[in-house]
Parts: C-alpha cells; structure tokens; sequence
C-alpha cells in the first residue's frame, strides 16, 4: 500500500512482495542506488562554492584535483552499486566499455546488470540548473556465476525490472517505478532520508507543454517541423507553450506533473537522434508508460526497440499519450518527406 509521506526505507519493505522476483535483492539495489544518490547530491550542491574556493577550478577545497562531475557521479554510482554483491554489470554513459563485476564471494550470485547515465544534463552544471541521474536494471541472461557479456546488456527495454531516475533540482528526488506505476520520494537534506511525497505519479493524457530544441529547426524531418507549427497554431487550446531546460530528466519531470511532450528528434546532423538508448530513453520510458504515458522514436514504441549497440542512440518522443500520438500522425504523414 502506498502511504504519503513514509520513508523510502518504509515503502521499500512493505512492497517487497510487489517486486519482480521479491528475492530482496532489487530492494537491495535500490537502497545502494539511493545511498549514491546522497553523495552525488551533496556534491552538486557545492558545484559554485568548490568553483569559488577553488584554485581556478583545478583543485577543490581538500586541495584534490577537481574532478567534472559526471566523472565524479559516475565513480560515485559504480563504488555504490559494486559493494553490495547484488550486481554483475554496469554499462554507463561515461564508459567505453560495460564493466563486469566479478564479485567477492567465490560462488557468485549476483544476477543484475544496471546501465546508467551518471549525470544527465551536465552542461547544466555550471550554470545553477537541474540535473539529473538515470539508471535501467535488468536481471542477466547469461548464466549466472559467469562474467557477464555484451548481450547482457542488450536487452530491449520492454525487459527492464525496474528503472528511475534522480533529479537534483530545487529539491531532490527519486523516482522509480519496478514495473507497478512510478513513486516519487523528495530528499529531506537535513534528516538525509527520502520521503513518498509523490505516490502512484500519473503522466496527464494531455498537456499543453512542447519540449524540443527549436535551434536544430531546419534540421528537422519533415513530420516534426508540422507537429511543432500544429503546437503553435491558434486554435482550440492551442498554441502551446514551450518549455526546454536542456536536462532531459527534468524537462520530462515537469512535462510528467504537468503534461506535456518531449521530443529529441533525428535530424539532417545526427541521424538517429541524440539520446541514447540503454541509459536516457529506455529507462525514461519505462517510467512515462507506467506513468500512463508513451514513449516512442516517432512511429513505433521505444521499448520494443531490439538495441545492437551499448552507446546506441535513437530518436525520442515522449509524454502525454494524446500529444505524442498526434506527433506520430505527423511523422508517418510526412514520413516520405524526411
Ligand atoms: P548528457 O548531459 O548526459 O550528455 O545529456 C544531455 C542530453 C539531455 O539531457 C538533454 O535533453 C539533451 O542532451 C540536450 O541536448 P541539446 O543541447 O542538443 O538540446
Ligand atoms: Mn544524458
Ligand atoms: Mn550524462
């Protein structure tokens, strides 16, 4: 039962059944997933003051070389995760490579592989704007007590036991789904505990919000250059309002509480589109769809897509199901035209 209010310690124990297995051990990863996220938060917090006293943004206060922080989150996320032997595999935005965890126990069970991007948004940093942690998990499929491999990892996203992400704004969150709707808890800073101060979160069916970088306009298909022209027409409740950070966790945040669209198109520059699809769009899909929302690369879901690649990318539109049906309409309208 969901209770506002209680601690994400509290709900994690009384859902336990509710999880996909309910071994513990995904409540388990889930725990470490928010331990890092403390760190990483109490890091982000002090991105200006480090950049004040800082020896011209090489060293830090401590006197250690300052490190960008995506690295920094990424190290952060990867100690967290490997020390509680639940974990075979990580893939991260920030490595070439998946990593295989070997595990300390010689008879090693651990069964689950995260893929991760540590920091979304990072250009953000800098300028006092929210950023944000994504991260899918996935049960292996290759034996269990042998090093992972990369099929491990390429799974579709319709696979994905539980996935979420963290978003360090003007307060910080966690919202996660494992497959039963999404729940969004907020960090008391001072108590350091996470609080349900946003159960069962439902994506509106419809929104008046685009989101999109309207910079890469003329590199646009077709399809995506009518729907944003739809947006801004003067009929019914439209035109649209446009709302774009540039950190796609919050962009799709606020587009989740108040309805809207976020799309990251392919365009004439990048032809699958910006995002990747391991660590940004699957998981975010898997949070939106169990939000009542809909995730897609334009004209078929996002989640059926068969990946090939750990840094794949692909193009994304995501949001409210009515408005992200109609730009659908658009692009397989103009699909000949791309
Ligand atoms: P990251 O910081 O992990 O590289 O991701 C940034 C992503 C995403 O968060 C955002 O929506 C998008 O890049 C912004 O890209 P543009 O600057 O091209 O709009
Ligand atoms: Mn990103
Ligand atoms: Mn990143």
């Amino acid at each position: 039962m969901v209770k506002k209010n209680q601690t994400l310690g509290e709900f994690i124990i009384e859902n336990q059944e509710a999880f996909p297995y309910s071994s513990g051990e995904l409540s388990r990863l889930i725990r470490s997933i928010r331990l890092g996220a403390k760190v990483v938060n109490h890091e982000v917090n002090k991105a200006g003051l480090v950049d004040i006293v800082g020896n011209y943004g090489e060293t830090n206060v401590q006197g250690e070389d300052q490190q960008k922080l995506d690295v920094y989150a990424n190290e952060k996320f990867i100690q967290t995760l490997i020390n509680r032997e639940i974990v075979c595999g990580i893939a991260s935005e920030e490595n070439d490579d998946f990593i295989i965890i070997p595990g300390k126990k010689k008879d090693n069970r651990n069964k689950y592989v995260v893929l991760m991007d540590p920091l979304d948004g990072s250009s953000n940093i800098d300028v006092n704007v929210s950023v944000g942690t994504i991260f899918s998990i996935y049960r292996r499929v290759s034996e269990i007590g042998t090093p992972v491999t990369k099929e491990d990892f390429l799974q579709p996203g319709n696979k994905q036991v539980a996935a979420g992400y963290i978003i360090y704004g003007t307060s910080t969150m966690l919202v996660y789904t494992t497959g039963s709707g999404v729940n969004g808890f907020t960090l008391n800073p001072a108590l350091g505990s996470w609080y349900l101060s946003h159960p069962d979160m439902r994506f509106p069916e419809d929104g008046r919000i685009y989101s999109i970088n309207e910079g890469n306009y003329v590199h646009f298909p077709q399809g995506v250059k009518k729907y944003i022209k739809y947006c801004q027409e003067e009929e019914g409740d439209r035109p649209y309002t446009s709302r774009y950070i540039g950190s796609m966790v919050s962009d799709i945040h606020r587009n989740m509480i108040k309805g809207g669209i976020f799309m990251y198109p392919k365009s004439s520059k990048a032809h699958k589109g910006k995002l990747r699809l391991l660590y940004e769009c699957n998981p975010m899909a898997f949070i939106v769809e169990q939000a009542g929302g809909k995730a897609s690369d334009g004209y078929k879901r996002i989640m059926d897509i068969e990946p090939e690649e750990l840094h794949e990318r692909a193009p994304f539109f995501c949001g409210s199901k009515n408005m992200v049906e109609k730009a659908e309409e658009f692009m397989e309208k103009y699909r000949d035209k791309e």
